[in-house]
């Protein structure tokens, strides 16, 4: 059995790091977040992929190509225009055997059990079934009302406050019977919450599958830090066992330096004398941490900087971006790839700088 993995959106809530990454291939400890679809779906006994890309698809091609994932296939399935949930499951049809096939949303991190909901739903009559989770604010996700056979009684995306009647809520995770793709209109788009979910409800085909695993979309600044603390301090997957304090031997280190696990150091980086890593974090390949800066709960792509006395906490720094001296970043901020932040600006709430915009000294403060 096979997945087609929806990774062609534009990523649009976590800008701007999704001008120049894929929402797909932001890493979480140093690896891209398609690394961890693949290892779920491995887990869930699948025997390859095929990823539905439309947006920035390049980034993504390069790291599978020539990659030895033992034996699991990659296909690609490009659109030239976005065809939506729905449309982008069609577009990858050709690539699959003609039987049931798992559909995962490119931006989902899970521990479901993915071999429990197939096998759940191959006992059952439906066309498609549905991984259910519960979160505390369903406005911002497709909220589903199951009975007590789990038969869906209702699909609703994106609920207004006053709509919402229950936590749990599309996972983004699907088994769909070859039916469901031959309702999917080819080459124009098509969506599976607004326009398959609601009419498969209609006519009793729609099941659900709970699940109480760990659940995180990636697609906010919020949820991605989030996500990167939680794979970080190993609270996603089985529990295995893992290196806390992962600094790369090429990293080099000075005097004073102080390195707080959890943390994830990736080759290259340099941190000077008197610096702090904090808990929390991790430093994309060649980073440079000056002097006596602090760098705490936060994700640095590769080749960012932060200068002498800065300090980044609970932030993004986009690759090759610049922290300028005695500058803070703080509060959910994220900036944009190659940006520079001047000497002692102090940036907060979850401002964003754009890619290569350079802010002088001094100019702004919140
Ligand atoms: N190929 C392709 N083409 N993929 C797309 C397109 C498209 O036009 N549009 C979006 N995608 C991909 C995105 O890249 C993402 O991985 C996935 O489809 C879902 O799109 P999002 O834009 O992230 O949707 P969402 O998070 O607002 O809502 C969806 O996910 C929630 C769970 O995280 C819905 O499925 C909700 O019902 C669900 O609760
Ligand atoms: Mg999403």
């Amino acid at each position: 059995m096979k997945a087609i993995v929806l990774v062609g959106g534009q990523g649009s809530r976590l800008r701007p790091i999704t001008y120049d990454v894929p929402k797909a291939m932001v890493p979480l400890r140093n690896r891209p977040f398609m690394a961890f679809m693949v290892e779920f779906l491995r887990a869930g006994g699948l025997g390859g992929a095929v990823l539905s890309l439309g947006y920035l698809p390049d980034p993504i091609q390069e790291y599978f190509d020539g990659r030895n994932l033992d034996g699991f296939s990659i296909d690609y399935a490009v659109e030239d225009r976005a065809l939506g949930t729905a449309g982008g499951i069609k577009n990858a049809e050709e690539y699959l055997d003609g039987g049931p096939v798992v559909v995962v949303n490119g931006d989902v991190l899970s521990g479901v059990r993915l071999s429990e909901a197939i096998a759940k739903h191959k006992e059952s009559d439906a066309l498609a079934t549905i991984t259910l989770t519960s979160v505390e604010d369903p406005t911002a996700y497709g909220l589903v009302e199951v009975d007590h056979d789990m038969l869906v009684r209702r699909f609703l995306e994106k609920p207004a406050a006053d709509e919402v009647t229950t936590n749990l809520i599309n996972a983004g995770i699907y088994v769909l019977e070859p039916e469901v793709l031959n309702m999917i209109p080819a080459g124009r788009e098509f969506s599976i919450e607004r326009e398959i979910f609601p009419y498969l409800q209609a006519e009793g085909r729609l099941r659900a599958y709970v699940s109480s695993s760990y659940w995180k979309d990636i697609g906010t600044p919020r949820s991605y830090l989030a996500a990167s603390h939680d794979v970080l301090s190993g609270a996603v997957g089985a529990g295995e066992s893992f290196d806390f304090l992962q600094v790369a031997p090429s990293a080099e280190i000075g005097k004073g330096v102080k390195v707080l696990p959890p943390v994830s150091v990736a080759p290259g980086c340099v941190l000077e004398n008197g610096a702090t890593v904090g808990g929390r974090s991790s430093l994309g390949r060649g980073c440079r941490i000056g002097e006596d800066a602090i760098v705490e709960g936060s994700i640095l792509f590769d080749g960012a900087e932060v200068e002498t006395g800065a300090v980044v906490r609970g932030s993004i720094i986009g690759p090759g971006a610049r922290v300028g001296q005695d500058a803070i970043v703080r509060g959910l901020s994220v900036l944009g790839a190659r940006c520079v932040v001047g000497e002692g600006n102090v940036l907060d709430q979850g401002v964003r700088i754009n890619p290569g915009v350079v802010l002088p000294p001094r100019s702004m403060s919140f």
